[in-house]
């Protein structure tokens, strides 16, 4: 079994990053700039929020951090968004979600320029995916494809199962590992709640990636030896055994599976590190004016 490991190739990916900032910086150009904005104080969104905001000074990134309260108006919002989309010095934006409930999700979304939508979550980049137009891809989906890329995992011609179809990583995952592109060129199965025979397609898989949010779902007799399993999945549950008193559990129940799987990711040090990456990678390259 070989180990995806997520935090080493999101360090690598980050030396790459900090040296092209380098060579813009000599070049005269300016550091690129992400702004982010967090609207309450969810536990988990602080926590991404504040990693994201690390690596943007580890890579030599300026960032800008909007807190907004919880009780902000969707129109509030709305004009903080439209300042930095005038902001020509700002070159990526992301709106960390999820958002409270009196926040239309899908308007927010969209009121991001296209061109700063580094999160690629914008129907417009959604859309240039699709059709495999260059575009921003979404982070985690990406991130997914360059551990794939850089542990020469074979993805042409397999069965590819997908569990959860969420925005943000089943339903893009799923599309981008059909694509006739270099990762990719798998037959995919996108599974999700209402999915009967979970087990029965599981099994059948070559690749599985699970993305559905519950502690430990995938256990050892829903594999087939061989499978190249990716987790998603971070769920923060209390422990007896650590300092702290809590523990990150994966989708998938990895000391039951570890052992019959040609690569796996960890959980933590995974997938949760490469998102964080690929991020930075879609800011460099809105710098660079490289999509638009
Ligand atoms: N919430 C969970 N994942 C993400 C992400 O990748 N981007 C944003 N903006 N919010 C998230």
């Amino acid at each position: 079994m070989v180990l995806l490991d997520g935090k080493k190739t999101a360090n690598d990916i980050k030396e790459e990053i900090a040296l092209e900032v380098s060579s813009l910086i000599e070049n005269g150009q300016k550091k690129p700039h992400l702004a982010a904005i967090l609207v309450g104080n969810d536990g988990a969104s602080e926590t991404y929020i504040h990693a994201k905001v690390k690596a943007c000074h580890k890579v030599g990134f300026e960032s800008t951090l909007i807190r907004l309260d919880n009780s902000v108006s969707e129109s509030e919002l709305l004009s903080e968004i439209k300042k930095i989309n005038n902001n020509s010095d700002i070159n990526g934006l992301i709106v960390q979600l999820p958002l409270p409930d009196h926040i239309d999700e899908m308007k927010i979304t969209q009121a991001i320029n296209p061109q700063k939508d580094v999160d690629g979550f914008h129907p417009e980049n959604i859309g240039r995916m699709v059709l495999n137009i260059p575009t921003y891809l979404p982070a985690t989906p990406a991130g997914i494809l360059e551990l794939l890329q850089r542990y020469n995992v074979v993805t042409s011609g397999k069965h590819c199962v997908v569990i959860g179809r969420s925005h943000i990583v089943g339903s893009p995952i799923s599309i981008l590992m059909a694509r006739n592109t270099n990762v990719g060129n798998c037959t995919v199965t996108l599974t999700h709640s209402r999915t009967e025979n979970l087990k029965e397609i599981t099994k059948t898989a070559d690749i599985l990636i699970v993305a559905l949010g519950k502690a430990e779902f995938v256990t050892e007799d829903m594999i087939k030896d061989g499978v190249c399993i990716i987790d998603v999945g971070i769920t923060r549950v209390k422990s007896t055994v650590t300092k702290s008193g809590w523990k990150l559990l994966g989708d998938v129940s990895f000391e039951e599976v570890k052992d019959r799987c040609s690569f796996i990711t960890p959980v933590p040090g995974g997938v949760g590190p490469m998102t964080i990456a690929m991020l930075l990678k879609n800011t460099l390259k809105s710098a660079k004016k490289m999509i638009y």
